[in-house]
């Protein structure tokens, strides 16, 4: 049997009147591909908030790499988002001024592990997923280019998970192809699970599960 990485149990989330999340159930597998879809503002945001961590309001159960989340410190959940988690968010949160090299690297240079085996790492995923390691600010960038960026800052820190959100969102075709065919065989040779909010039935015809969001519940989707 794999391992469990994320257990949650009923989860329940409202914004003051509005239940977004309603007793919910997931859970992700050591190395699975798990895609999450939905309608717009159906939650799925909102769901991988709680599931990474990022939102310790809700009700429920949650288990992340064995820890109970739930009556974790935030420190404790800062870590387990630090060393446990890689995240690529919808709007990338990059810092236009710095170069990709820096920015992966910031999130080591914050947690004081950006050592030289780290900096390796950290130029050898650049140049896996076709970027250079330049001195150009990520500002000048593409949009295809500065997603790679994200991707590459989410794994350095070689996470058990890479959660993204819509991570291809406005790429066009061949762009969210080129990303997913590499996350794919850096999952397979690192051995991460991917939990990611896609659209595109091309990337997730790849995924172990598609998973819909509605009315506040995961629904498994069969092909
Ligand atoms: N911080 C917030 N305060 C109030 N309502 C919110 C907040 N964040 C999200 N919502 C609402 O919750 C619903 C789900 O949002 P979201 O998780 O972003 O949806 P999705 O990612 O599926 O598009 C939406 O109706 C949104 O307006
Ligand atoms: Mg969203």
């Amino acid at each position: 049997m794999s391992r469990s990485l994320i257990s949650a149990g009923s989860i329940i989330k409202t914004f003051e009147n509005l239940k977004v999340l309603n007793g919910t159930n997931f859970s992700l597998l050591e190395g699975e591909f798990v895609a999450v879809t939905g309608k717009s503002g159906v939650g799925k945001s909102t769901l991988l908030g709680v599931l990474g961590a990022l939102d310790p309001t809700f009700e429920g159960e949650l288990l992340i790499n064995g820890v109970n989340a739930v009556e974790a410190s935030s420190s404790e959940l800062a870590e387990l988002r630090r060393e446990f988690l890689g995240f690529i968010f919808q709007d990338f949160h990059l810092l236009p001024n710095l170069n990709a090299l820096d920015n992966v690297l910031l999130p080591a240079v914050f947690s004081g592990t950006d050592t030289e085996a780290v900096k390796d790492d950290a130029a050898t995923i650049i140049s896996r997923l076709g970027l250079r390691n330049d001195s150009t600010p990520t500002r000048f960038l593409s949009r295809g280019e500065r997603q790679r960026v994200a991707s590459a800052r989410a794994l350095v820190n070689n996470p058990r998970v890479l959660m993204a959100d819509e991570p291809t969102a406005s790429l066009d075709e061949e762009s969210e192809e080129n990303l997913f065919d590499l996350l794919d065989t850096l999952r397979k040779e690192r051995g991460f699970a991917i939990v990611a909010v896609l659209h595109s039935k091309r990337i997730l015809s790849r995924a172990d599960r598609v998973l819909e969001l509605r009315e506040g519940v995961l629904h498994e989707k069969h092909a």
